[in-house]
């Protein structure tokens, strides 16, 4: 253990990597636009200096050993001329248009440029302005909202393991961007979304549908049928400030009636239909002693990963669509029919929580009615939210509505789906109930020794 005096204030301090993490777990906040604690250090933005009290010498936090009896201060007048020079740096050779950004409201430069009062930038835009990447159906990259943090090309390179994005030339002319300078669509992006989650601008943002959505609400030739999977649930209740306890899901029912969609429908549904496929699955794998085991494939961003990082796992993925693929396909086929209505007279919209869905309904495969895609569009959370509140729509006060019929109904394996371990519970419980005619008592056993006993 050592100390430090961290703005006058003695600190003690035991194993913490970094200066930075000493201020912070002192409850002093400080600015930082590159530094991530699960990512390795960069220091490249300069935002999280301190003044060392003893030499004068102004470093960055995040890269500085802590050190026994270190003198610092983390708010000076020196510092505060520092980091206001350094956004205006920054702000200079960044598209600044934050008005119709897709980051607007949630750009960490823009926040700090706000509270540091950056009010006007001194110097002249003298960078080269490039074309936007909108090659992929889940992420759109802006090269010249990038301020070279480099967050996007570690957390794809350390925590998601592909490495799509990197850095190329060198000096002023440094960029971010695919090897080779391809378009997202020509790598092998799996549509996470982590580069999009940490980039502090609107560099990499998630590619909106917004506008193809209203569209499709206002065309009288088309049913527009939305479908939600459970998971938006949490995210949707704090966005509109609905108390805990309260049902999010039948207000959001409500709500996209009175956007205009025809049917609503709960994507449990649709997951019911993946965990009898992939208990049936399982059951023919176990009696013809194929290799095990059997992964789920219910994650577009999941198969797209194995596929490119390991095919030799292939053979042991479910063979069985993802929930809202199961449940466009229905759509598309068994309710159209059911209705009377033309497959391409429909227009599919999911509401999820993932950008990689984005990307799955693009996969071949994915057209049931010969219409092209099951799916036309999917929304995240955060798209769903802005369609209602460009509507002036308040959900919090709005009365709760049921899904539609016939396809609003779903059983408890379906509902499990969106939490951890939930889809192997799900499959081994019907595949068990397939086998021996009883449910499970799941709770009380390991999901191996079910297996066992269904083997
Ligand atoms: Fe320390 Fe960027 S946060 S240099």
């Amino acid at each position: 253990m050592g100390f430090m005096t961290i703005d006058g204030q003695r600190v003690e301090f035991t194993n913490e990597p970094n200066v930075l993490t000493v201020i912070r777990n002192a409850e002093i906040d400080i600015p930082t636009l590159c530094y991530h604690s699960e990512l390795s250090i960069y220091g490249a933005c300069r935002m999280c200096v301190v003044e060392n009290e003893e030499t004068g010498k102004i470093d960055a936090s995040c890269s500085m050993e802590p050190r026994n009896g270190m003198r610092i201060r983390t708010n000076s007048a020196r510092l505060l001329k520092h980091r206001r020079m350094i956004l205006e740096l920054l702000l200079a050779s960044h598209n600044c248009n934050c008005t119709t950004c897709e980051k607007s409201g949630h750009c960490h430069l823009q926040t700090l440029a706000q509270q540091f009062g950056v009010r006007k930038i001194r110097f002249p835009d003298t960078r080269e302005h490039f074309a936007i990447d909108n090659t992929s159906p889940a992420v759109l990259r802006d090269p010249n909202k990038c301020i070279l943090c480099g967050d996007c090309v570690r957390v794809c390179e350390e925590m998601q393991g592909m490495g799509i994005l990197n850095f190329a030339y060198r000096g002023s002319s440094a960029q971010v961007m695919p090897a080779f300078d391809r378009k997202m669509a020509q790598t092998k992006c799996v549509s996470c979304g982590q580069c999009a989650a940490v980039c502090p601008t609107g560099a990499i943002s998630i590619k909106t549908n917004i506008d193809e959505v209203w569209d499709a609400l206002a065309d009288p030739n088309t049913i527009v049928v939305a479908q939600v999977a459970p998971a938006v649930r949490v995210a949707l209740g704090d966005k509109f400030g609905i108390p805990k306890g309260e049902n999010v899901m039948g207000k959001l029912v409500n709500a996209l009636h009175r956007l205009g969609f025809h049917e609503v429908y709960d994507t449990t549904y649709g997951a019911d239909l993946t965990v009898i496929e992939e208990a049936e699955e399982l059951l023919e794998r176990i009696s013809s002693g194929a290799k095990g085991p059997l992964f789920t494939s219910c994650c577009p961003g999941w198969v797209s990963f194995a596929k490119s990082q390991y095919p030799e796992l292939l053979p042991q993925l479910s063979t069985a669509k993802s929930p809202q693929q199961m449940f466009g396909a229905v759509i598309k086929t068994y309710f159209a029919q059911k209705k009377g209505i033309a497959p391409e007279n429909i227009t599919c919209v999911s509401i999820m929580p993932c950008m990689s869905k984005k990307r799955e309904l693009t996969l071949p495969g994915m057209d049931s009615a010969g219409t092209g895609q099951d799916i036309d569009y999917v929304l995240t959370t955060r798209e769903i939210c802005r369609l209602i509140k460009a509507d002036h729509i308040d959900v919090s006060r709005l009365p709760e509505c049921d899904f539609d019929d016939p396809l609003g109904e779903a059983t408890g394996a379906g509902v499990i789906f969106g939490a951890s371990g939930g889809v192997l519970e799900a499959a081994l419980r019907t595949a068990y109930h397939t086998v021996t005619g009883e449910n499970p008592e799941i709770g009380e056993q390991s999901p191996l020794k079910v297996l066992r006993q269904i083997g």
